[in-house]
């Protein structure tokens, strides 16, 4: 196995978790390089089921070294929670998961300024208010405390109390009550927490020298970068490719390869552009089927058609050399699919996602029509196994996409998955 990228094609939740945990069977380090607790990957495999939020998806596999590098915003509660979580299911963690001290964290404040900014919004992003957006703003702005300051005791008072001071007007809350809560959370976890901080650049850098297999996880999708994505509808880091360079601290040239994760139809939580959206009962049997709910939020994901534009543009983007295709099977009961290939908007046919916010409503969809399969794809077990027209969608995929599916996956269940 080469070195890896695993990246969201879509607006995330395209099964990332599950491929992730996949291949990291066969590799060594498994490093998540963006975003925070925001996420939701989920595992299953032998009758159990794990959301992974802001600890790699390797972690399920007892011998992998998992790193959370620097450019993740980290929630230092929610990581004790989640570990403490695979402590009980018997998963030990310590000294094979490390988090950089150069990440930034997600304090309380954050996700009350995530949640307040929110509710007084007239043009909602629809976030999962994890803080995700405020903490990566002071990182911007330079007033962000990173893990190295938060367990040095002196460094996180004094850092604290001025973070404070210069959000008291936008918290409008009892500072000083706010100041004691998040000093005492951060008390009860510290001494916990230091057993997980390192330098994990040199971990990685000396990995990689060591001739180790990475897997680097991606969080959201190339549509929810703040770059590339559909801005402003996006998340507040760069989930593509070239990001997990400088969010796991080494330099180009250490990926090899990178595979991107397509939904075989499209979904999308939170507010913001969606052409493909079906707001009708095929958008509801496809959700139904699908069990599309957010796995971090529980909120209903929006179901539609799969969008050829944003998964070649993901392509470009990320430089894919192979898409693993999920949830095929659902699939498995429509009698005629649709995939778009393009939108018209005032007479023209654009081939990529408009930069100015205010086009997108105008998109409108150019599709072709494919016939169903109307067979069972869940029990197949080899490409050859899937009915003819599955593998006739799925050439058909490869041929807008222009990117190879490698991987066909055809069921929630790690066992579930076809490598060609
Ligand atoms: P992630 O955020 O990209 O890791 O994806 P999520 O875990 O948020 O959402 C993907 C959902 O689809 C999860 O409930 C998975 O268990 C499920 N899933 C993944 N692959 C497949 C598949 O091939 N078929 C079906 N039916 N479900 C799948
Ligand atoms: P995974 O890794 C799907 C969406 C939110 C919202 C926007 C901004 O599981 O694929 P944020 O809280 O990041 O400021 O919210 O991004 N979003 C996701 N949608 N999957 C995710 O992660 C997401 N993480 C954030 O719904 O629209
Ligand atoms: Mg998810």
């Amino acid at each position: 196995m080469k070195n890896c990228a695993i990246v969201g094609t879509q607006w995330g939740d395209e099964g990332k978790g599950k491929i992730v945990h996949f291949l990291a069977e066969k590799a060594d380090v498994i490093v998540r390089y963006q975003g925070g607790n925001n996420a939701g990957h989920t595992i299953i495999f032998d009758g159990k089921k794990f959301v992974c939020h802001l600890i790699p998806s390797g972690i399920l596999e007892n011998d992998k070294i998992c790193l959370i590098g620097n450019g993740v915003v980290f929630d230092p509660i929610e990581f004790i929670n989640e570990l403490e979580e695979l402590e009980q299911a018997g998963y030990s963690c310590k000294g094979r998961l490390f988090v950089s001290d150069c990440a930034h964290t997600i304090l309380p404040y954050h996700r009350l300024l995530d949640a307040a900014k929110e509710k007084a919004a007239k043009n909602k992003i629809g976030t999962t208010k994890k803080g995700i957006g405020p903490a990566y703003t002071d990182k911007a702005a330079r007033q962000g405390i990173r893990l190295a300051e938060y367990i040095d005791d002196d460094a996180f008072q004094k850092l604290l109390s001025a973070n404070l001071e210069s959000k008291a007007e936008d918290l409008n809350c009892d500072i000083k009550a706010l100041k004691s809560e998040i000093m005492e959370g951060r008390n009860a976890i510290v001494a916990k927490l230091r057993n997980f901080v390192a330098d994990t650049s040199i971990l990685l850098a000396d990995a990689i020298k060591d001739d180790k297999k990475v897997v680097f996880e991606s969080a959201q999708g190339t549509m929810l970068d703040i770059d590339h994505g559909t801005y402003p509808f996006v998340t507040s880091s760069n989930p593509v490719s070239g990001a997990a360079y400088c969010g796991s601290g080494i330099g180009p040239g250490a990926i090899q390869e990178v595979i991107g994760i397509a939904k075989a139809y499209t979904t999308r939580v939170g507010e913001g552009p969606f052409p493909t959206e079906l707001d009708d009962a095929i958008g509801q049997k496809m959700r139904k089927i699908g069990g599309e709910f957010g796995a971090t939020t529980g909120r209903p994901r929006r179901c539609g058609w799969f969008d050829a534009v944003v998964v070649r543009t993901a392509a470009r983007l990320n430089s894919l050399t192979g898409i693993a295709l999920t949830k095929i099977d659902v699939l498995d009961s429509f009698e005629k699919i649709k995939v778009c290939v393009g939108y018209k908007m005032q007479g023209k046919t654009l081939t990529a996602m408009p930069a100015n916010r205010f086009a997108y409503e105008q998109l409108q969809p150019e599709y072709i029509e494919l016939d169903g399969w109307m067979s069972d794809t869940s029990s197949a077990t080899s490409y050859q196994d899937l009915p003819k027209k599955a593998q006739d969608y799925i050439a058909k995929l490869e041929e807008l996409c222009e990117v190879p599916v490698q991987i066909v996956s055809v069921g929630p269940d790690k066992a579930a998955t076809i490598v060609r």
